[in-house]
């Protein structure tokens, strides 16, 4: 499984590339905003330089897949590496099935169902991103929704990747893996949180600890 980083703070697109670890980022209207830079352009190009080789997600803001295909269209004149973000529903999907066939990558976004899945991998879309946080937040089971999307489209072969967004906190990632995800799309906060383990703390304490007392001795 890929990890990305879910984020537009250049700050922390600047960290996650220095992990060695992140291979791609996906953005959305609500983490841009929260960056407080009008100049939206420059930001995601910032990102995709950061990033060179890696996929970045750009969200379309238009209603109808007119507007979200020229969106998109233009979103690819940014940077190569852009990835057309664009929200699941029939006008999405359309504009989906006319930037595929323009060669144009997509990562068709707030998706809930398998039946929703099934659309939009049927529409062509390069990543599709399943919210497993927001499933949970109102009482349902957001990985198991997403294990079934990856059981769905498995069953054929499709040229869909299946993205575990909304993610809340680690075991949200290690489940995502274990449901066969291809991507996981991971907030900063929780990406730190994933290294650490109290264990591996005190272990590396007590190696330095006895070392010194051995390492005294020597000298
Ligand atoms: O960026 C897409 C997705 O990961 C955002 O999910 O629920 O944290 O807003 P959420």
């Amino acid at each position: 499984m890929k990890l990305f980083v879910d984020t537009a703070d250049l700050n922390e697109i600047r960290e996650a590339a220095s992990l060695g670890v992140i291979s791609g980022v996906t953005t959305n209207p609500t983490l841009l905003a929260k960056t407080g830079n009008g100049n939206v352009k420059a930001t995601i190009q910032e990102i995709c330089q950061i990033f060179p080789n890696a996929p970045v997600s750009m969200e379309v803001i238009s209603d109808d897949a007119e507007g979200m295909i020229r969106e998109g269209v233009d979103f690819t004149t940014w940077a190569s590496n852009i990835y057309v973000k664009i929200p699941f529903g029939v006008e999405g999907m359309k504009a989906v099935s006319a930037l595929t066939a323009k060669g144009i990558k997509t990562n068709v976004t707030l998706v809930f169902s398998p039946a929703q899945a099934l659309l939009a991998a049927s529409a062509g879309a390069s990543f599709i991103s399943t919210f497993v946080g927001r499933l949970d937040d109102i009482g349902h089971d957001g990985l198991t929704a997403t294990a079934e999307i990856v059981e769905l489209l498995g069953n054929y072969d499709f040229n869909s990747e299946v993205l575990a967004a909304s993610i809340r906190h680690p075991l949200h990632v290690v489940q995502a893996a274990q449901a066969g995800c291809d991507i996981a799309t991971i907030p900063m906060k929780v990406i730190k949180q994933l290294y650490k383990h109290p264990l591996t703390e005190s272990g590396i304490a007590s190696f330095k600890k006895d070392w010194e007392a051995f390492n005294t001795v020597i000298v």
